[in-house]
């Protein structure tokens, strides 16, 4: 059953505002409550929108008539305003990275299944329909076997305090991989170097191991030139550029491969067979991932659902930073991920007894 839902968004800062522009534009939703600890951020929504402002966050963890929460502050505050809004009964949304330690994020889905809440994260891009295309064609088995899949997430900046730029810039890449190989890595490695503040890397490098033999490999960069959003997922038939920069045609599938002949008796007869094929490029329906991402946790509430980026998700991409961070610290060694493999992934579109 359908029934209106108060939402309160904490966080007003860069993200916040859009959280609260989608869920005000959805009928069954009335963001009621806005938190956020610079005041000037509070006038500015109180200006946008029709929101009760509140400095403290415990002004809209407390509201009885307040269901659900978004959380849109800075990583190192997800866990206590989580907890603080599982403990209250409320549904929690938290942006990505869910929690800065893994520990916390296993914590926190604990509390929701006790409360029987939604636990939800950030990882829009699995709502956005280059994703979905693309998971739809790789599932299709039209490029073959996924060979592996590379990303590019670079720009110059924005520089965060309290997270390094794998932390920032990586749940996306991470998310999407995931969401699309539809199992989870086995081990971890990564490389990166910090440029301008101590122990905060502004380029990482990182690869992820599947024990089915898949393999990913993820370059973020808060100091590059250009803004670049792009992966590539390399099929033994076929080849995906997905590139979110470009204004159309954001993904394009190549029909290319290489072949390694079956028979050769002298190494004059030994040549790669090259493959060039068509290129074409899908159709995409123009929607925004954000909204379609708010949609499914209203959704989820009233239907009971597990959320396609629940906490599980979640807490698989903490993993995923966690063993990356201890990486980094020994120069790139691989790092085995606990407890990973594909039993671990709970399939899409499960409904959510596991909190039951
Ligand atoms: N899904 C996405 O595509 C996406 C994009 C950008 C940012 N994010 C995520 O959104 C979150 C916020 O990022 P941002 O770029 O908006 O950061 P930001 O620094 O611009 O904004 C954070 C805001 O939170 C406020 N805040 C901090 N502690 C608070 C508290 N205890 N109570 C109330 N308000 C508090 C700050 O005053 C600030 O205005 C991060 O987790 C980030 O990773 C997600």
């Amino acid at each position: 059953m359908t029934s209106m839902i108060n939402i309160g968004v904490i966080g007003c800062g860069y993200w916040g505002p859009n959280l609260i522009r989608n869920f005000s534009s959805l009928p069954e939703v009335r963001v009621k409550g806005a938190s956020d600890l610079n005041p000037e951020r509070l006038k500015h929504m109180a200006q946008l929108y029709n929101v009760e402002t509140h400095a403290h966050a415990d002004a809209i963890i407390q509201d009885p008539l307040i269901h659900a929460i978004a959380i849109a502050t800075p990583v190192s505050t997800h866990f206590d305003l989580a907890r603080k809004s599982l403990a209250a009964g409320k549904h929690t949304f938290i942006e990505k990275p869910m929690t800065k330690t893994v520990a916390e994020a296993r914590e926190l889905i604990e509390l929701a299944r006790g409360k029987k809440r939604i636990l939800m994260t950030g990882h829009t891009f699995i709502y956005s329909t280059p994703v979905r295309k693309i998971k739809e064609i790789v599932d299709s088995g039209e490029i073959g076997d996924l060979l592996y899949i590379s990303s590019q997430r670079l720009n110059l900046g924005l520089f965060q305090k309290d997270i390094n730029v794998a932390w920032d810039l990586a749940p996306h890449d991470i998310s999407i991989i995931l969401y699309i190989m539809g199992t989870a890595p086995v081990s971890v490695n990564c490389q990166g170097k910090s440029h301008l503040k101590p122990a905060i890397e502004d380029v990482a490098n990182m690869s992820l191991n599947f024990d089915n033999g898949g393999f990913a490999t993820i370059l973020s960069s808060w100091l590059d030139p250009n803004k670049i959003r792009r992966m590539t997922f390399v099929g033994s038939k076929k080849m995906i550029l997905y590139d979110d920069n470009k204004p159309i045609e954001k993904i394009r599938v190549y029909d290319k491969h290489v072949e390694l002949p079956q028979y050769y008796d002298t190494f004059g007869e030994f040549n790669y067979a090259y493959h060039y094929g068509d290129m074409y490029s899908p159709y995409l329906k123009q929607e925004e991932p954000l909204k379609v991402q708010c949609q499914h946790f209203i959704d989820c509430i009233n239907d009971n659902q597990k959320p396609d980026s629940s906490g599980q998700e979640g807490l698989q991409v903490v993993q995923i930073l966690e063993a990356a961070t201890e990486s980094l610290r020994h120069n790139g060694m691989s790092i085995t991920i606990d407890g990973m493999g594909a039993d671990a992934m709970p399939p899409v579109h499960q409904r959510a007894d596991w909190f039951n």
